[in-house]
């Protein structure tokens, strides 16, 4: 058995609500002899792609109840996918070379939006190579100099907002998060200035988000499927953010102070490939566009779906607000236990997936080389042997104990593992104390909000409404 195992049930031990998994072998193999094909979903691709686009929630949970384990459904990628979510498994993916499991990102309807130059769509030596230039600016000690932006960022947003008034949050966490990704990719501090090229962009990007929350932007994603370039209403989205970060990257390359500037942006501009060349503008473009989009819509939705689920657990957000106030000893931890419960029992993206290159063993399962594997963060999250209670929000869960690599996957893992996860952390952590020390909040409407599918998040359906009764 595993050190991982050991650890997980040592601590299951210690606290009732953390348990472990019984041990599931996964790999690469030889042969598939002796191995069962797993069971198919009969539907049509378009009905399977339509059901897993709109209700990816009930699509998951429905074929884990029918197949148990692992399963294979026809989606947005050619061929079938193995869908699973044990954590040996993920282990077994997370731990491989990156040879042998390229991200499905790169097939996915991302791919013509960000491009085949972004670190989250590229597979091989590019990817290896982009991610090794961004990964100095997204470390956790980089990070912490954003903590003070991010305060007055929440600061003055919460100074706006009304007492006795509903709203909802998903809105004002995104025009936070999306001032701090600005910032920290181009170097602006604050919001940029109206009329610059910068500005241009952030109202472009605001412009496009709204639109992907439309009737036509599901139309859109689907038109995709099968393009590796941007299609029918995509292309026309694109076409004016396209247009305002080409403006914004034809500026810094005039700036005479390119060489001294240390914001992402220069950074990437600066470095060279193996060969001595620069990135291209279209590279630049693919690359800026992945961190502004990944970069902030995430990070908004997961703090809006924290308090979506305080607002209706009153034991979890008293022990919030009375620790942030009280200034307890433990007031991180209580925070710091939140936000992993609720990125547990709500990951803002609920999936992510690989292709193996290889034939791969899944358990009592085995698959052929050249099959998409989804690994299913939101059913792994509510394994009952591993988090009893699975459910239920219960921060506590937490104390004392600190999430497993291949138990706890909300920014993925592996050499694919989210680059910003240092930053949307320091985010959540800035943004839910601001709004517990000033903030008594309750539901809008009692009813707990089901989980829409938007792009490839899984977002608050009516995105966190709250009524602030008092405000400090
Ligand atoms: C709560 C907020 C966030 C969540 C839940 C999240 C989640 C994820 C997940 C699940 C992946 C895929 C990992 C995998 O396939 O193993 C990913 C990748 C990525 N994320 Fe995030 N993310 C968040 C915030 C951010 C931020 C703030 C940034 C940057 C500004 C960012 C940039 C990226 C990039 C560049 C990748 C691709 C990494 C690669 O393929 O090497 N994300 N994220």
């Amino acid at each position: 058995m595993s050190v991982l195992t050991a650890t997980a049930s040592t601590a299951e031990s210690a606290n009732p609500l953390i348990g472990s998994a019984p041990p599931s072998p996964a790999g690469p193999v030889e042969t598939l002899d002796g191995l069962a094909t797993p069971p198919h979903i009969r539907w049509p691709r378009p009905v399977q792609v339509v059901w897993f686009g709109q209700r990816q929630w009930h699509f998951m949970f429905h074929h884990q109840q029918k197949f148990g384990g692992v399963w294979l459904a026809n989606g947005y990628v050619r061929g079938s996918t193995a869908a699973t979510y044990h954590p040996d498994h993920v282990r077994s993916l997370f731990k491989a070379p990156p040879d042998l499991v390229p991200t499905l990102a790169a097939e996915s309807p991302l791919r013509p939006v960000l491009g085949d130059g972004s670190v989250l769509t590229s597979n091989g030596p590019r990817h290896l190579r982009q991610r090794k230039l961004l990964l100095p600016p997204f470390h956790g000690e980089a990070i912490a100099r954003y903590e003070q932006m991010i305060a007055d960022a929440a600061e003055r947003e919460i100074d706006r907002w009304t007492v006795g008034k509903p709203f909802a949050l998903a809105p004002r966490m995104q025009a936070i998060t999306l001032d701090v990704i600005m910032a920290g990719i181009f170097g602006i501090e604050g919001r940029p200035r109206a009329g610059t090229a910068e500005r241009a962009l952030r109202d472009a990007i605001k412009s496009v988000l709204w639109s992907s929350t439309q009737p036509g932007a599901k139309l859109a994603e689907w038109m995709n499927i099968g393009h590796d370039e941007p299609f029918g209403l995509t292309w026309l989205g694109l076409f004016i953010p396209d247009r305002c970060m080409y403006a914004v990257i034809a500026k810094r390359r005039r700036d005479q102070d390119l060489e001294q500037r240390t914001d992402i942006m220069s950074l990437i501009m600066r470095a060279r490939t193996e060969d001595g060349e620069t990135l291209t503008d279209d590279e630049l473009r693919d690359e800026l566009m992945t961190l502004v989009l990944a970069g902030h819509e995430t990070t908004a939705n997961q703090l809006a779906w924290a308090w979506e689920r305080l607002v209706r657990t009153p034991a979890a957000h008293e022990l919030l607000i009375e620790s942030v106030r009280g200034d307890a000893p433990n007031a991180d931890e209580v925070i710091e236990a939140t936000i992993n419960e609720a990125m547990r029992v709500r990951p803002v993206i609920p999936v992510t997936g690989r292709r193996v290159t290889v034939p791969w063993q899944l358990g009592e399962y085995g698959i052929p080389a050249d099959t998409g594997v989804a690994i299913s963060i939101l059913l792994l999250h509510h394994r009952e042997d591993l988090y009893p209670d699975p459910f239920s929000f219960r921060p506590e869960r937490w104390f004392g104990h600190k999430p497993g690599t291949y138990e706890w996957l909300p920014f993925g893992g592996g050499t694919r593992r989210c680059l910003g996860a240092a930053l949307a952390m320091a985010e959540q952590r800035v943004v839910l104390r601001a709004m517990a020390e000033r903030l008594d909040l309750k539901a809008a409407d009692e009813r707990p909000e089901q989980p829409k599918h938007r792009n490839v998040t899984m977002i608050p359906a009516r995105g966190g409404r709250v009524v602030i009764r008092a405000k400090r």
